[in-house]
């Protein structure tokens, strides 16, 4: 089941209380156990665009030094998936190697799931505020964005592959020059259930100073 947007209470506007604490049992059980859907486990329903947005208004309210919102969001609904494709698939059509079963999975590629949301990070120089640090507060929006998707009800995931990495990629999907993908959320409904995988051994990495 979904949660309707009307549980999803208004932000507060500038310096108007907000909460420094909120006490949340339902908020520490997401994080003990949420787990992302593989890809092609995200069928129909997808989030409507009103759910998107709304969405997406939660990931833009991640920690941001310098309030820069050295992000944006880019939305791949419905037909604009296969358009994508089609744009990546002529991205790499020349390229030595590349077969036909290449550029279908490559067209597929926005089409695995219902609804996608690039991250893009905007991040650039700035006298203050470190490259770095815009580039984490992308990272943050990503999951912010998966954790609200499972909040609501929708499944997800956080991929970056290829594209990430390719700059002719990154142009074809509307990249500046000077901007990453942060990660492509892809969202919809789990045709499956999940388990639990292998994790890193949090308490091995933990010291004290
Ligand atoms: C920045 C980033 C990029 C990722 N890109 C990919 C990817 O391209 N392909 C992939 O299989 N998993 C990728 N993952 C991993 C999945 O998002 C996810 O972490 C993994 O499947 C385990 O999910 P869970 O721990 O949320 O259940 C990426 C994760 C991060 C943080």
């Amino acid at each position: 089941m979904v949660l309707p947007l009307s549980v999803i209470p208004h932000a507060p506007r500038e310096g108007e209380p907000a909460n420094a604490i909120k006490q949340s049992a339902e908020t520490l059980a997401l994080l003990a156990q949420r787990r992302s859907s593989k890809v092609m486990h995200l069928a129909e329903p997808a989030p409507t665009s009103a759910e998107l947005d709304a969405l997406i208004e939660l990931a833009g309210r991640v920690p941001d030094h310098g309030k820069l919102g050295p992000w944006r969001f880019v939305v791949f609904e419905g037909e604009a998936r296969v358009r994508a494709g089609e744009a990546l698939a002529q991205v790499i059509a020349g390229d030595e190697g590349v077969d036909e079963g290449r550029l279908a999975h490559t067209r597929a590629l926005l089409q695995r799931a219902p609804a996608c949301v690039m991250v893009v990070s905007s991040a650039s120089p700035h006298k203050k505020v470190p490259e770095w640090e815009q580039q984490l507060s992308s990272g943050a929006a990503c999951f912010a964005l998966l954790l609200a998707a499972h909040a609501m009800g929708y499944g997800g995931c956080w991929l970056t592959e290829w594209p990430a990495y390719d700059a002719r990629a990154r142009a074809a999907l509307g990249l500046a020059e000077h901007e990453r993908i942060a990660g492509i959320v892809y969202l919809g409904t789990p045709t499956e259930g999940a388990t639990e995988r292998v994790r890193a051994d949090v308490s091995s990495r933990i010291s004290r100073f």
